[in-house]
C-alpha cells in the first residue's frame, strides 16, 4: 500500500466533460469496474459524484501499467494524469465523453472480495446489505439519497433563515413526560434512580422558546419514539421543526408551502402549485376514508346509509341502529377486473382493518351478483344502486359500521388496495393537500378516556370553547397535517398560550391538577409571565426526502436505519453492557424465565 505522497485532489470526477479535455488533474476514489483488454487497462474510478474511465495503454509508463494491472474491485486509488475525449463515447454514464489518460497511480488501500457486488443491477438480501451498509452505500442509488438529503437540509436552512427563523438546539436529554409513543429512556448515574427521556420531538422547549422572545423557531432535528417500525417509520428520525409566533393556522401553512415549494424547485426543478387543497378532516374521512388521502386517483366513496335505512339485512340495520355508517365505493367499468377472487382480498384487507365483513355486488354484462343477494329486495337493491350510482360495468363495494370512522377507514384500505392493483395511482405525480379541522380528542378504549389526537398543547377552535367538558368528541383543533401522496409529511397546530385553558385541556384528558403541575407545571408556570399566541409544525424529514426521491421505503434515505426489531444489523446494538456499567447506574437487569436470549439484530 502507498501513501498519497504529495498527490492532492484536483478534480472530482462526476461533471467532467468533453469541454474538460485536455487538463492535467488528480481524482481519488475506488475502482468500481477494472477490464484488461491485453495492452489496454480501463478501469472506473468511482467517487461520490460519479465515475471515470481511467485508461492504461502502450504509451503509459512502465511502472505504471505494471501497477494498474495489479488493480482490482474497491481498491482505493489516487490517479493523477490528463483527461482526454474518448474515442469511442458512451452515454451510459455522465461521462462517457471522456476518459483519464493516467500517469500516476497511487494504490492506498487494497480490498478484499466483497461480500457482494457493488453495483445497482443486483439482487442481495437486506439482511447483508445492511451488515455491510458501508458497501451498500456505495452503490449509486443507494448513495445517491443521502446525497440529496444533504442538499434538501441545505435548502430548507436557506429558507428560514431568509424568513427570520432562528435555528436553536434543544436539549437531548429531557424529562419523561406523558401522552404521546413510548420514551426512549436513559438512567442519571449522578442522581441515581432518576431517568431522562431522549425527546419524541422538541415540542415543548419550542413553545418555550417562543415565549422566550426568539419569535420564530426552526432545527433539523432527531426525535426517538419507541413504537413498531413500518416502511415510513423508524425509532430514531429526524424532523424540520419549526415554530412561529403571532400566526394564525393560515400563517403557517402558508409559510410551510413556500418551503415545499423552494425544496421541489431547486432541489427536484419541479414547479409545485401553491396554494395546496385545504381539506376539513371530516371531508377527507367521507371523500376518501383516510385522514391523509392520497390524491393521485379518484375512486371517491359515498354515503348510503339513508338508502338502505329500512333493509332488514342484519349487517346495515344494526349500523344505521347504532347511529354508524354504510359507506360504499363504486369501482367504475371494473366489473371485468375485479373478479369474486380479487374481491376475495379486498375482504381481507378489510378485515385487516378491523371489518366484519365486505360487502358486494359485481355487475357484469352476463350478471349481477350480489353477497346480500338474499337480504334485500329487488327495490332496496335498486334504490342502493342509485344512491351509490352504480351501474351496469360496476363493482359496488359497501362497508357497514357502527363506527362512522371505522367504516370510512375501512373502505379507505379497500380503495387504496384497488387503486395499487390496478395501477390507478399515477406514481410520477407530486399530490399535496393540507388536512385541516382535526379533531381535538380521539377516544382510547384501551384505557377509557380521551386522549389528545395531536397533543395536549393544541388550541381548540374558538367556536369549540365552550363544548370542551361538555362534548369532547365534537370539539376541533387548530390543527393541520401536510400530505403527500398519501402520506403525512408533517403535522403542526396553534398551541394553548393561556394557562386557565391549558388547565382545562390537562383535567378534559383525564389528569388530576397534581399530575398536571407535576408533569407540566413548568410549562403552565412559563405562561403566567406573558406568552404570545404561537404555532407551528414539524415536517418527517425522512418521508419528505423518501417521498420526493420516490423511494418505497425511509431506510433508503437514512445513513445508518434500524430494522424491524430495532437494531442495527452493522454495529449489532443494541448490546448487554458490562455490570460495572450497570451499578454505577444502579441497575439490575431482571429478564423472565424465558426471555434470557432476545432476538439479535
Ligand atoms: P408529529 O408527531 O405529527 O408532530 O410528527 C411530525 C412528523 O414527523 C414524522 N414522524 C415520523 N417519521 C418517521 N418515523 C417516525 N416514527 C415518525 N413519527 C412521526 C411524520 C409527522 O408528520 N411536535 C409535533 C409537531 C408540532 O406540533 O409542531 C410532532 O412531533 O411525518
Ligand atoms: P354474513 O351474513 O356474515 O354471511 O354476511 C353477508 C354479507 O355481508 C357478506 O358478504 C359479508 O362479507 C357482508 N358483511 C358482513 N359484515 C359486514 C360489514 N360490517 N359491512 C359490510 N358488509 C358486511
Amino acid at each position: 500500500m502507498e501513501t498519497m505522497g504529495n498527490l492532492r485532489r484536483t478534480h472530482y470526477v462526476g461533471a467532467l466533460r468533453a469541454q474538460d479535455a485536455g487538463t492535467e488533474m488528480t481524482v481519488a476514489g475506488s475502482i468500481a469496474k477494472c477490464r484488461d483488454k491485453g495492452g489496454v487497462i480501463f478501469a472506473d474510478l468511482r467517487d461520490t459524484t460519479g465515475l471515470l474511465q481511467l485508461i492504461f495503454d502502450d504509451s503509459t509508463a512502465k511502472d505504471v501499467f505494471e501497477k494498474a494491472s495489479h488493480l482490482k474491485t474497491e481498491y482505493v486509488v489516487m490517479a493523477k494524469g490528463v483527461l482526454r475525449e474518448r474515442e469511442a463515447k458512451t452515454d451510459k454514464i455522465p461521462t462517457g465523453e471522456v476518459e483519464l489518460f493516467v500517469t500516476e497511480l497511487r494504490v492506498l488501500s487494497e480490498a478484499q472480495t466483497t461480500p457482494f457486488e457493488i453495483r445497482d443491477e443486483i439482487n442481495v438480501n437486506d439482511q447483508l446489505r445492511l451488515k455491510y451498509r458501508y458497501l451498500d452505500l456505495r452503490r449509486p442509488s443507494m448513495h445517491e439519497p443521502i446525497v440529496m438529503r444533504s442538499k434538501i437540509g441545505k435548502v430548507i436552512r436557506d429558507y428560514y433563515e431568509e424568513n427570520h427563523f432562528y435555528e436553536i438546539e434543544t436539549p437531548m436529554l429531557i424529562k419523561s413526560t406523558p401522552e404521546g409513543a413510548r420514551d426512549y429512556l436513559v438512567p442519571s448515574r449522578v442522581q441515581q434512580g432518576r431517568f431522562y427521556a431522549l425527546p419524541q420531538s422538541p415540542q415543548l422547549y419550542k413553545q418555550i422558546l417562543m415565549l422566550s422572545g426568539f419569535d420564530r423557531y426552526f432545527q433539523i432535528v432527531r426525535c426517538f419514539r419507541d413504537e413498531d417500525l413500518r416502511a415510513d417509520r423508524q425509532p430514531e428520525f429526524t424532523q424540520v421543526d419549526m415554530e412561529m409566533s403571532f400566526v394564525t393556522e393560515d400563517d403557517v401553512m402558508t409559510m410551510n408551502e413556500g418551503l415545499v415549494k423552494r425544496v421541489f424547485r431547486e432541489v427536484l426543478g419541479v414547479d409545485v402549485q401553491t396554494p395546496f387543497l385545504r381539506m376539513p378532516y371530516r371531508e377527507a374521512m367521507n371523500r376518501f376514508g383516510s385522514d391523509k388521502p392520497d390524491m393521485r386517483f379518484g375512486l371517491e366513496l359515498c354515503d348510503v346509509t339513508e338508502a338502505v335505512k329500512d333493509s332488514t339485512f342484519v349487517v346495515f340495520q344494526s349500523a344505521v341502529q347504532a347511529r354508524g355508517s354504510v359507506r360504499a365505493l363504486v369501482a367504475k367499468g371494473m366489473a371485468d377486473k375485479l373478479t369474486r377472487k380479487e374481491i376475495d382480498k379486498l375482504v381481507e384487507v378489510a378485515k385487516t382493518y378491523g371489518a366484519k365483513g365486505l360487502a358486494y355486488t359485481r355487475w357484469t354484462s352476463e350478471a349481477c351478483s350480489s353477497s346480500f343477494e338474499k337480504f334485500l329486495t329487488e327495490e332496496e337493491k335498486q334504490a342502493l344502486y342509485a344512491a351509490a350510482g352504480m351501474e351496469q360495468g360496476d363493482v359496488l363495494l359497501i362497508a357497514a359500521d357502527a363506527s362512522w370512522e371505522k367504516a370510512c377507514t375501512v373502505l379507505g384500505a379497500v380503495r387504496l388496495a384497488i387503486g395499487e392493483k390496478f395501477e390507478l395511482i399515477d406514481k410520477d405525480a407530486f399530490a399535496f393537500l393540507w388536512v385541516t379541522d382535526f379533531p381535538l380528542f380521539e377516544y382510547d378504549e384501551e384505557n377509557g378516556r380521551y386522549v389528545a389526537k395531536h397533543h395536549p398543547f393544541t388550541m381548540p377552535k374558538d367556536e369549540d370553547l365552550d363544548r370542551l367538558e361538555s362534548d369532547p368528541a365534537n370539539c376541533r383543533a387548530k390543527a393541520y397535517d401536510m400530505v403527500l401522496n398519501g402520506c403525512e409529511v408533517g403535522g403542526g397546530s396553534i398551541r394553548i398560550n393561556d394557562p386557565a385553558l391549558q388547565s382545562r385541556m390537562f383535567a378534559a384528558l383525564g389528569f388530576t391538577p397534581e399530575r398536571a403541575e407535576e408533569s407540566f407545571g413548568f410549562l403552565t408556570e412559563a405562561y403566567r409571565y406573558g406568552a404570545p399566541p404561537h404555532g407551528g409544525m414539524a415536517f418527517g424529514f425522512d418521508r419528505l426526502v423518501m417521498l420526493m426521491l420516490k423511494r418505497d421505503s425511509i431506510r433508503d434515505v437514512i445513513a445508518f436505519p434500524k430494522v424491524q426489531n430495532a437494531g442495527e444489523p452493522m454495529t449489532g446494538c443494541p448490546e448487554r453492557v458490562d455490570e460495572k456499567q450497570l451499578d454505577e447506574l444502579a441497575i439490575a437487569v431482571c429478564l423472565p424465565q424465558n426471555g434470557e436470549q432476545t432476538p439479535e439484530a
